[in-house]
């Protein structure tokens, strides 16, 4: 079960900072945005999406529970931010890292790369960021449409 988060959604900051370790980058945009919890059995997944400039709706944050990486549940959550907004946005777009966690995985639920900010882990985070090892340094962009 998907369930819209409209209060207290720093309820689930535990689940926001995998995706987003640093709370004021994550407070930048959770009021605006909007929240969805995937529970079974408890939350599971969480996804945080905002509407930008020229038709683009983007996913902002998006984690789910360690334990229960590779069952699913992203591309479910994923899954239902497409069907939920289809046709009322041009683009699904999603920043992230230039990762070997991350990419690939977005890659998998139908993203294709779209550009890149130079420099925004290190711009705008207090911290190095790091990820198997890599400072994460650029956001790549990914899209895909959200119109048939
Ligand atoms: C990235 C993340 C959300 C993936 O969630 P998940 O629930 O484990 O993903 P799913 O099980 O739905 O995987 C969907 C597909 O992607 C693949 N996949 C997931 N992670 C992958 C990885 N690191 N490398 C390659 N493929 C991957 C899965 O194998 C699956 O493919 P399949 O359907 O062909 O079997 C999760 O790893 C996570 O929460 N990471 C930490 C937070 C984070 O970095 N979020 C992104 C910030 S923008």
């Amino acid at each position: 079960m998907i369930l819209e988060i409209k209060e207290n959604k720093k309820k689930y900051l535990d689940l926001l900072l995998l995706a987003d370790e640093q709370e004021d980058m994550v407070d930048r945009y959770l009021e605006r945005g909007t929240m969805y919890i995937l529970e079974e059995d408890g939350p599971k997944a969480v996804c945080v999406v905002t509407e930008e400039e020229d038709g683009v709706l983007e996913i902002k944050n998006l984690a789910t529970h360690p334990d229960h990486h590779r069952k699913g549940y992203g591309r479910k959550i994923i899954d239902f931010v497409i069907n939920t907004y289809w046709g009322k946005y041009d683009w699904l777009q999603v920043g992230t890292g230039d990762s070997p966690l991350t990419v690939p995985f977005y890659e998998k639920c139908g993203f294709v790369r779209s550009h890149r900010v130079k420099n925004f882990f290190t711009d705008n985070y207090d911290h190095p960021i790091f990820e198997c090892g890599v400072q994460l340094v650029d956001m790549v962009y990914l899209r895909q449409p959200l119109k048939g």
